[in-house]
């Protein structure tokens, strides 16, 4: 896959995209955001792949937020698109997307760039990482969905705080209010990212897709959490991953799914 801003490795079962823009701190500029569109569905269609790691390039960020020289001149319906077209085409993409999304946040993860690490299921960061939503110094508030996630992740307060102080908060600080999972060098970050995609694997990606479903209900306005679990529980009987799984349990072996 050939793209401009964007690179993508693939090895085994383990997809990396890159966001590739280290001039501009990797900010998510409108064709960045329709490249990353592109190789989220591409990849998540991809069988071989399993799981997908998001990440910056460079040591100095992830993505410093949005392309704010793109939108400086903006008015009320351009601004309102910008957020809608933002949210479907990539935040709330990447949110449901069947194959598991780990963001690798490997330095500044700023507006849309943590809205970004947000939108994966789940984060890991180098200790050198900054987090914050910055937009209200700005005039404006974070549009792709930071502030619904953030108090998803570290509850009304804390997020409260962050979003009106507009500061950045540490790697550290991230990982003590719940958001990143882990935080290690920066030399060992995909590393790290790899043995977990590794653990994600031995599992079945059916019913990983299911679990992401319903997990995710519980942050959809309007959705009974508890009867999408009944449903996609019942689904995954129907499954060659379910007959697999309890089968090689009874015969003391590893499962093998495809
Ligand atoms: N949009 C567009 N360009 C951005 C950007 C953004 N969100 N963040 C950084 N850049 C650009 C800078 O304009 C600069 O480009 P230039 O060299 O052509 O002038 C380049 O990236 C390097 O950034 P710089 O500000 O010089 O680096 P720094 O180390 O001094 O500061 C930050 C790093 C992250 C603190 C600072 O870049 C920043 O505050 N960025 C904006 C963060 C933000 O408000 N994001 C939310 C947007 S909604």
């Amino acid at each position: 896959m050939i793209f401009e801003n964007i690179l993508v490795n693939q090895h085994e079962n383990l997809a990396i995209i890159t966001i590739n823009r280290p001039s501009k701190l990797n900010a998510l500029n409108k064709n960045t955001i329709a490249e990353l569109h592109k190789a989220f569905k591409i990849l998540d269609a991809d069988k071989l792949v399993k799981v997908i790691v998001v990440t910056g390039s460079g040591e100095k960020a992830f993505v410093a937020g949005a392309d704010i020289s793109e939108f400086a001149n903006f008015n009320i319906v351009e601004g309102t698109e910008l957020a809608r077209k933002g949210q479907e085409l990539l935040f709330d993409l990447v949110q449901n997307l069947n194959t598991p999304v780990i963001a690798a946040v490997n330095g500044f993860a700023l507006g849309g760039g943590l809205e970004l690490a947000m939108a994966a299921h789940f984060r890991v960061a180098s200790s050198n990482a900054k987090m914050g939503l910055p937009e209200v110094s700005l005039g404006l508030i974070p549009g792709y969905g930071g502030t619904q996630r953030l108090p998803q992740l570290v509850g009304k307060g804390k997020a409260m705080e962050m979003i009106m102080t507009a500061e950045m908060i540490s790697a550290t600080e991230a990982k003590e209010c719940g958001l990143v999972n882990y935080v290690v060098e920066q030399a060992d970050l995909l590393p790290l990212c790899e043995k977990l995609a590794r653990k994600i694997t031995r599992n079945s990606s059916a019913a990983i897709a299911a679990a992401i479903k319903a997990v995710n209900a519980n942050y959809t306005n309007c959705v009974n959490g508890f009867g999408v679990e009944i449903e996609q529980f019942g689904i995954s009987f129907g499954t060659d991953d379910f007959k697999e799984g309890t089968t090689a349990f009874l015969e003391k072996r590893k499962p093998d799914f495809d």
